[in-house]
C-alpha cells in the first residue's frame, strides 16, 4: 500500500488507460465514496480524448449497473455490481460472454469468482489527507509487472 495524492493517482489512472485493449478488466475495489467512479472517469475521458472523440458525462452506474462508452473500435463497459448478491445476478448481466470483447471497469467486483487473464485490481483506501488515497496494485497476465512501469 502506497499513499498517492489524488494528481499522482490521475497519473496513473492515465497510464493504465494507455495500456488497456481488448478484454482487460479493472475491479476498483474500496470503501464507499474512496473515488471509484472517479477514477474510471478520468480513463474513461482521457481515452475518448485520444480518440478524439466527444468527451462524454461518465455518471456512477449504481443505480443502471452498467454504462457503455464507444470508443474507435472497442468499448468500454463500467459496472458497478453494489446491488448485486448473487452470481445468478451476475450471469444474467452476460458480463464475461464469449462474444463480448469490451474492456470492463468494474466497481465492486467481489461477487465475481471468473478467472480472468488480464486484471488489475486497484484497492484504494482513504488516507489521513483528504486530498491522498492509499493505493495497492494486483495485476495478473499482461498486468502482473504493471508496478514496475510506473
Ligand atoms: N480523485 C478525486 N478527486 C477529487 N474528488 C474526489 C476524488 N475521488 C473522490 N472524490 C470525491 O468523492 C466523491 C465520491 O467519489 P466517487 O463517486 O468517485 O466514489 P466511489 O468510490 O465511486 O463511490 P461508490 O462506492 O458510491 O461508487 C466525488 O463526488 C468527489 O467529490
Ligand atoms: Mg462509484
Amino acid at each position: 500500500m502506497k499513499n498517492k495524492s489524488l494528481d499522482q493517482l490521475t497519473k496513473i489512472s492515465k497510464k493504465i488507460a494507455d495500456k488497456l485493449s481488448k478484454n482487460d478488466c479493472i475491479f476498483l475495489i474500496g470503501e464507499i465514496g474512496v473515488g471509484k467512479t472517479t477514477l474510471a472517469r478520468v480513463i474513461i475521458n482521457y481515452l475518448q480524448k485520444k480518440n478524439s472523440l466527444k468527451i462524454t458525462e461518465v455518471l456512477s452506474p449504481t443505480f443502471n449497473i452498467l454504462y457503455e462508452y464507444n470508443l474507435k473500435n472497442l468499448k468500454i463497459m463500467h459496472y458497478d455490481l453494489y446491488r448485486l448478491h448473487n452470481s445468478k445476478d451476475l450471469d444474467k448481466l452476460g458480463i464475461f460472454s464469449k462474444e463480448d470483447e469490451s474492456i470492463k471497469i468494474i466497481e465492486w467486483p467481489k461477487i465475481i469468482k471468473t478467472s480472468i487473464k488480464n486484471k488489475l485490481e486497484i484497492h484504494m483506501k482513504y488516507s489521513k489527507n483528504e486530498n491522498e488515497r492509499n493505493i495497492k496494485l494486483l495485476g495478473n497476465g499482461k498486468w502482473e509487472n504493471f508496478l514496475n512501469e510506473l
